[in-house]
């Protein structure tokens, strides 16, 4: 049960670093087109902050092309993770990169047939995008379940890593239903551990704490 962070916003990742929750980091290119800076610039910083897995996405159309900008990106860490889109090109740079033992991420799932696919080119993980299929009425978390499903039997090693997330909800539907990681954004993440109660709670202790008269716990 790994948690990564969706983002390429270094204050964001940080944060989470310091929370000691996050196993790794994902970015696509409206991310770091969001971060205002140079792409393996961000990926350098990311790096030295998180140890774990961290996807960088290509951004050629062609497997040719996909292939030499992965070989460029992987040469930034070990940690880095190609995401290469769900397309027929895409699909074939995985299938070239894994030979070669380069890890893959691939991304823009929206369909059991599709994760069947990544499945087939070696890819390490495959990210479908529950939350984009909320968004059009179809319902993202059963694709997680059926996914989960189609590689139990076959005992599939490619991993499911449940994206596009929008509610807390959606991070435990994932888990729930097999996903092996989740990448949420820093939003997500701070609703998932902020809850009225736990804060109304914790007013309530210390208030009878204070009125109660007692010591400090730490020795005078
Ligand atoms: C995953 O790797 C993607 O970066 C991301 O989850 C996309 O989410 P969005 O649908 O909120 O853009």
């Amino acid at each position: 049960m790994k948690i990564f962070i969706d983002s390429a916003d270094i204050k964001e990742i940080k944060t989470v670093a310091e929370l000691g929750v996050c196993d790794g980091v994902t970015t696509n290119p409206t991310l770091i087109a969001k971060s205002g800076q140079d792409f393996k610039t961000v990926l350098s910083e990311i790096i030295n902050i998180i140890p774990g897995p961290i996807s960088a996405e290509v951004i050629s159309l062609d497997s040719k092309g996909m292939i030499k900008e992965a070989e460029e990106l992987v040469k930034l860490a070990n940690s880095i993770v190609i995401k290469l889109p769900l397309t027929e090109e895409g699909l074939k740079a995985c299938k070239y990169l894994n030979g070669k033992g380069i890890k893959t991420n691939v991304t823009l799932c929206f369909s059991v047939g599709q994760a069947l696919l990544a499945a087939k080119a070696g890819a390490t993980y495959v990210s479908p995008f529950i939350g984009r299929l909320d968004d059009i009425g179809e319902d993202g978390v059963n694709l997680i379940k059926e996914i989960k499903a189609l590689y139990s039997a076959n005992k599939v090693e490619t991993k499911i890593l449940a994206a596009s997330i929008r509610s807390p909800r959606h991070v435990t539907d994932s888990f729930i239903s097999g996903a092996d990681v989740v990448t949420l954004p820093f939003k997500i993440l701070l609703q998932l551990y902020t809850h009225p109660l736990t804060e109304k709670g914790l007013n309530q202790f210390i208030e009878d704490w204070k009125n109660s008269g007692q010591r400090s716990i730490l020795a005078e």
